[in-house]
């Protein structure tokens, strides 16, 4: 069936941007020479333009390119119903809100800690699809819900050869600062990733549309957080200073990020798509130990990576979650 062909034909390329991503921001990490840094802010804002641009030509292609058609579709379904626009501002918002957490999170604690906490969210998002979506999930499923969140948590356990270079001394206070923010985000994620699922199966508007919905929100929060943040930067040397190629990169991966993660959520579902995080944190993993050879996997890493791969095939055991009437 075309539709299973595109769940995991989503959730694969899910699996590459992701992998992608991590390792474009380590290798930009190391290459950053002189210079002004690139603002974050900036880089939040051009990828949400870019991610607008790409899921517009996306809605003119389902109207065979026909660019009158295209003028409409946007007028009626986004101008001419505010309510339903403003629908998208409530998880926009919470995304804005989340990015900001887990950049508090991170300044707090250490990598691994924040990687292994904020796998929570695929718990948080399985209890938000539980009672916001009706979905039903068999006894293998929780199992392997749990099993994951174990396999990830090996994985991500710092052995004292990977860590000691970067890690710091962070003070009891800043700890439990860190831990605050995201576990918050473990539940803003789950929420708002199930919010849009919920509009995404109950309306039979293309996901594209929604994400031009949600983007627009998202590039207005964003140029708010830019002036506010960076303002001054910005007037004295532009919004794009200190991009490269890597930067650029960078950009581009997140914005295939936001298209990817709606065709996940369209085609998947949130929880699937929670498996699909996890395999991509083992495969950069690999890939910085074999390529880059930065990390020295310990037999706790191979573990925990065993541990994630049962549960992925564990949770895919009962088939499709025992009932979805809301699904497209
Ligand atoms: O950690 P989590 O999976 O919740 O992160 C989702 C990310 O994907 C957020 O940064 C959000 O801005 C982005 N997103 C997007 N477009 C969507 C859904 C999520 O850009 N349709």
């Amino acid at each position: 069936m075309a539709s299973t062909r595109l769940k995991y034909l989503s959730l694969g390329v899910l699996v590459f941007q992701t992998t992608s991503l991590v390792l474009t921001m380590r290798y930009s990490r190391t290459l950053q020479g002189e210079g002004p840094r690139y603002l974050a802010s900036s880089a939040v804002v051009t990828a949400e333009v870019l991610k607008i641009l790409a899921c517009v030509l996306l809605v003119l292609k389902e109207h065979n390119y026909s660019v009158r058609a295209l003028n409409s579709v946007l007028r009626q379904e986004i101008a001419h119903k505010p309510i339903e626009t403003l629908k998208l501002a409530i998880p926009s918002g919470i995304y804005t809100l989340q990015n900001n957490l887990l950049y508090v999170a991170l300044s707090n604690l250490d990598a691994a800690t924040y990687q292994v906490t904020y796998q929570l969210k695929i718990l948080t998002t399985a209890l938000f699809s539980v009672s916001m979506l009706g979905r039903r999930l068999g006894v293998y499923q929780w199992l392997s819900l749990l099993i994951l969140m174990g396999g990830v948590a090996l994985v991500q356990w710092p052995s004292d050869a990977v860590v000691t270079p970067e890690k710091q001394e962070v003070s009891a206070g800043s700890q439990v600062v860190g831990l605050v923010a995201v576990l918050v985000a473990c539940c803003s994620s789950g929420f708002a990733g199930v919010y849009f699922e919920k509009i995404l199966k109950e309306t039979k508007q293309s996901v594209w549309v929604r994400n031009i919905q949600l983007g627009l929100f998202g590039l207005l929060f964003g140029l708010f957080g830019m002036l506010a943040y960076d303002g001054t930067r910005v007037r004295e040397h532009g919004m794009f200073q200190g991009y490269n190629t890597v930067t650029c990169t960078v950009v581009s991966l997140q914005a295939l990020g936001g298209l990817v993660i709606a065709a996940v959520i369209k085609y998947a579902d949130n929880i699937l798509k929670g498996f699909a995080t996890s395999l991509s944190i083992i495969l950069s993993t690999l890939i910085s130990y074999f390529w880059l050879q930065d990390f020295d996997p310990t037999s706790m890493f191979f573990l925990g990576a065993m541990l994630v791969i049962v549960a992925t095939f564990l949770y895919g055991y009962e088939g499709k979650p025992l009932s979805n009437p809301s699904r497209a």
